[in-house]
């Protein structure tokens, strides 16, 4: 690949916490209240306007939807002041909308942003994925393998018995012979009813976690922010796109995708170098939730960058309204 030109990702980093951050309190009044729709529409306006003030030539290749169902952030939409670098944006304003509707952990705000043409363009389907953290030699799983057998491989790869292993997987009933699968080689599961970007970083820092593998089919936008947070944190993710009908192949299409049975790796996902930032809405095992005091809100912001591998936690308090 030639080499790409410089997206000053060291000063535009502290730019995507504050878009993060944005997006995140824009919703606080939302947490707890039952209005998904609601909770979504303010981190969406708050994340487009905080978007549009960075000197960046952006485009948004992971957003709310196509062009013709999201009024916002759509796939396409070009955001900045078109002044600075050319960049490709992913982005989920409120991942786990459903979360912060209920109240329940692990709502976060999500952005990333690398060179243009870096980032996948993943359709909105299904992505079957699986991800383990940092330290492991390429291939020590696959989506090849039955899902006992990524069990046992990941066991035998840390030394340990495959009862000591613990898997995150959402709760669908789609998921009904993974779940038995994995339950029967004795490894234990942690369900989560949302938030699979959330469940993916968990593999990262398995000891703050307690998870050491991600595995099952969500949404293939999240999948391409799930491997750039693995991209900046270490660990392997592999995502290969699920077809229900013609109207997702067309999607593919499209995005330019030819290959409808292709198994992404993380780097073919996320290309070139990449900034992320994601920010707690609730509480969650990778980041608290935002707090309110009687005088303030404060927010804890991960804002990591792969070319270093720093990760900064960032936290910001400001009057409350
Ligand atoms: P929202 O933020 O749009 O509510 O998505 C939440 C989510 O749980 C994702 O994290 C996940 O990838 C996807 O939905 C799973 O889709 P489904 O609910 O159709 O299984």
């Amino acid at each position: 690949m030639p080499e790409l030109p410089e997206f000053h990702d060291r000063m535009l980093s502290l730019g995507l916490a504050r878009v993060s951050e944005a997006a995140a309190l824009a919703s606080a009044d939302f947490v707890g209240r039952g209005d998904e729709k609601a909770a979504d529409q303010a981190a969406v306006n708050a994340m487009r306007n905080q978007l549009n003030m960075l000197d960046i030539k952006g485009v948004v290749v992971i957003g709310e939807g196509e062009r013709d169902e999201a009024p916002m952030l759509f796939i396409g939409e070009e955001v900045g002041t078109g002044n600075g670098p050319a960049v490709d944006i992913a982005l989920d304003p409120l991942e786990g909308t459903t979360l912060t509707a209920k109240d329940m952990p692990n709502a976060l705000t999500v952005i990333a942003m690398a060179p243009r043409g870096t980032l996948l363009h993943a359709p909105d389907v299904y992505m079957d994925k699986l991800a383990i953290g940092p330290g492991f030699a390429p291939d020590t799983v696959t989506l090849d393998m039955p899902p006992a057998e990524r069990v046992r491989a990941l066991a035998r790869a840390k030394g340990c018995d495959a009862d000591d292993i613990t898997v995150c997987i959402l709760e669908r009933p789609r998921h009904e012979d993974l779940i038995r699968e994995v339950r029967a080689t004795g490894a234990a599961i942690r369900l989560i009813t949302d938030g699979d970007v959330a469940g993916v970083m968990h593999v990262a820092e398995p000891e703050l976690t307690g998870i050491d593998m991600y595995m099952g089919s969500g949404g293939a936008p999240e999948g391409v922010l799930a491997a750039a947070a693995l991209k900046c944190m270490g660990g392997q993710i592999y995502g290969q796109l699920q077809f229900r009908n013609d109207d997702e192949r067309a999607r593919a299409a499209k995005a330019g995708i030819t290959d409808l049975n292709r198994v992404y790796t993380r780097d073919e996902m996320v290309t070139a170098d990449v900034i992320f930032a994601a920010t707690g809405v609730t509480d969650g095992s990778i980041l608290p939730g935002m707090k309110r005091e009687p005088n303030w809100l404060t927010t804890e912001t991960l804002l990591m960058r792969s070319k270093t591998g720093s990760v900064r936690r960032v936290i910001y308090r400001t009057p409350a309204k």
